[in-house]
């Protein structure tokens, strides 16, 4: 009796100390498959969001009432609308099966020149070449352009590395001040630009 105690206790022992011998667990975790393309009217709410969001992580250096201020200012979702019916512009978004990772618009703002705004990518696509990718796409859609023109904050490092690795320069009377109101925070801009045809 005592043996077969004894025999019971080592097996239950066993059971439960065993090592792995040698092998690892598997698990497959299948591939994203993160797409650029072009928002319609039912995508423009959750892109809204999706940028004001950006834009809380991205100038963290806000208060959020600044923040939300010149967020207000500088975009609202009627643009947005406007813009995926537009002939002469585009709204473009990466996604995967999880959701939106990024957005950028793209508009001819006179007959030559397209307007690149919103390049907004979050951080699990940056520095991907998404971006890159975008600015490729948005030509494509709107191949008229011959010059680019876009937005950049001071003190955004990607922002301004990303469009100087692009080949944009700073165009002349740039950066300009934008002051808020209320308080003495500054949101200093510079509007950068590339011509495509040199
Ligand atoms: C800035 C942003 C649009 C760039 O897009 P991206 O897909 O990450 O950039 P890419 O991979 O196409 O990079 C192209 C080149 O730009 C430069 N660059 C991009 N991100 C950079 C960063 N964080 N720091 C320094 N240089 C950077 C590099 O020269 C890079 O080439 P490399 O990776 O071979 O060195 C993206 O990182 C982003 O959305 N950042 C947060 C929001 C933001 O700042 N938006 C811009 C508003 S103006």
């Amino acid at each position: 009796m005592k043996k077969l105690i004894a025999l019971v206790t080592l097996s239950v022992a066993n059971l439960y100390t065993s090592e792995p011998q040698g092998k690892t667990c598997k698990i497959e975790t299948p591939p994203k498959t993160l797409a650029l393309s072009q928002a319609t009217h039912a995508d423009v709410p959750i892109i809204f969001t999706f940028l004001k969001s950006m834009w809380s992580q991205t100038y963290d250096w806000l208060s959020p009432d600044a923040l939300n201020c010149i967020f207000h200012e500088w975009n609202n979702i009627k643009q947005f609308e406007e813009l995926v019916e537009s002939d002469n512009g585009v709204l473009l978004q990466l996604k995967d099966e999880t959701g939106l990772h990024g957005i950028a618009t793209g508009k001819l703002k006179d007959k030559n020149t397209l307007y690149i705004g919103n390049l907004y990518l979050d951080q699990s696509c940056q520095r991907q070449k998404w971006g890159t990718n975008i600015i490729a796409e948005l030509k494509n859609k709107l191949p008229q352009a011959q010059r680019l023109e876009a937005i950049v904050q001071m003190g955004n490092k990607p922002g301004e590395e990303f469009f100087k690795k692009h080949g944009f320069t700073t165009k002349a009377g740039y950066p300009k001040k934008f002051v808020i109101e209320k308080g003495n925070e500054r949101f200093d801009y510079a509007r950068v630009e590339k011509n495509l045809t040199d």
